[in-house]
């Protein structure tokens, strides 16, 4: 069913039919009403699919996944092709174009599990309810999170991606400020930061509705933001989640020298899950996945900061703030594990690390 402009992709196990100039178009010259499908974000669909396995085998009703910005189709195909256990899939996406891409892709594989649907994703989400609602936009997923939190089922996982990392870090504060109603922080942390003031959003909107969330798995890369959430009814786990949800001085965040303004409302909590990080780990090794030695390496790295607190310091500019040469990060570690502080890396940069050791003691191990 190729034509010269379509041909097979494979990720993971599953075979998908992509528009031949998004495998290498990069500039704006290139027509841009073609199905999105963008190759390097292979490992955050890998991602979706041990995400979803795990949910699917811990849940004990038939699970309902959405993927509700498809483009190609192509995380929502590979849902219905490599996951296994009770689940069925929705895909949605509301462009002509996607629509008749996935529709070919179903019928070339005849998948009988999947439901296609073409509407405003806000307008689906506000029709039928769903277990797990996948998010990936162009730019920010902040439109569609009323609508989510109100049709996810208790328990049920938002997952979204944020590309607007610009707002996010701190380029465009007042862009941060209109869509978030945060305040971010531009610095060697700023990625952590624009990942916790999404989280406080993804709270916020939930706090609404009497739900509460816990996070479960949350990343940032230099391109986007990336977090999966799990919602529970309830005024209490509402009121829980709040508690966590504020706003603080630049001042109480590591590396912000010299920054005298207020940083968020944003989510203090924790914004990993540790036992389904290792479960995750188990499954890596079952699933086909291309992109499984930077999965692994990431998923160890946040199971090991799931114990940290939040936010970190950088080996390079705490030797820029002391004018001193950087010990090995292995070296620092050591010697505040030794003195008793929590002490684990970030998988935000290799040369972080987070602890709850005071400045003037990490200035004392910094020789
Ligand atoms: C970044 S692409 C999705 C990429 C895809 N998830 C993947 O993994 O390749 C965003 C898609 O959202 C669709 N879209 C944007 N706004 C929408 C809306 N309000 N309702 C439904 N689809 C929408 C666009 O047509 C586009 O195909």
């Amino acid at each position: 069913m190729t034509s010269a402009a379509t041909t097979f992709i494979k990720e993971g196990t599953t075979e998908v039919l992509v528009h031949r100039n998004k495998l290498t178009n990069k500039g704006p010259s290139s027509r841009q009403h073609e199905p999105f499908y963008n190759p390097s974000m292979e490992l955050n669909r890998d991602l979706s699919i041990l995400v979803n396995q795990w949910f699917i085998n811990t849940s004990k009703k038939q699970v309902q996944l959405l993927d509700g910005l498809a483009a190609s189709g192509i995380r929502g195909l590979r849902y219905a092709h490599e996951l296994t256990g009770e689940f069925n899939v929705s895909i949605n996406d509301w462009d002509d174009e996607s629509n008749t891409l996935i529709q070919q892709n179903i019928q070339t594989h005849s998948y009988s599990n999947i439901t296609l649907f073409q509407k405003d994703l806000n307008m689906l989400l506000s029709e039928r309810r769903f277990d797990s609602i996948d998010i990936d936009p162009f730019g920010s997923p902040v439109y569609f999170l009323d609508a989510a939190v109100r049709s996810i089922y208790n328990h049920g996982i938002i997952a979204c991606t944020a590309t607007d990392t610009a707002a996010l870090c701190g380029v465009f504060p007042k862009v941060c400020y209109r869509r978030y109603g945060a305040l971010p922080l531009h610095g060697p942390t700023m990625h952590e930061v624009g990942l916790r003031i999404l989280l406080g959003v993804v709270c916020r909107e939930a706090a609404k509705y009497d739900r509460g969330i816990e996070p479960l798995l949350c990343y940032t890369t230099d391109h986007y933001h990336r977090l999966y959430v799990q919602i529970k009814n309830g005024k209490n786990a509402a009121n829980t989640s709040m508690a966590r949800y504020q706003s603080i001085p630049a001042t109480d965040i590591p590396l912000s020298q010299g920054q005298t303004t207020t940083v968020g409302p944003l989510w203090l909590g924790n914004i990993q899950k540790k036992s389904m990080l290792q479960a995750l780990q188990s499954l890596v090794s079952v699933k086909t996945l291309h992109s499984r030695p930077e999965l692994w390496k990431l998923l160890c790295l946040l199971e090991e900061e799931a114990d940290g607190p939040p936010f970190f310091y950088t080996t390079n500019d705490l030797s820029s703030m002391l004018k001193q040469s950087p010990p090995p990060l292995e070296h620092i570690v050591e010697r505040l594990r030794t003195k008793g502080y929590i002490v684990t890396r970030t998988h935000c940069t290799s040369t972080g690390f987070k602890t709850n050791a005071p400045l003037d003691v990490i200035k004392e191990v910094f020789n």
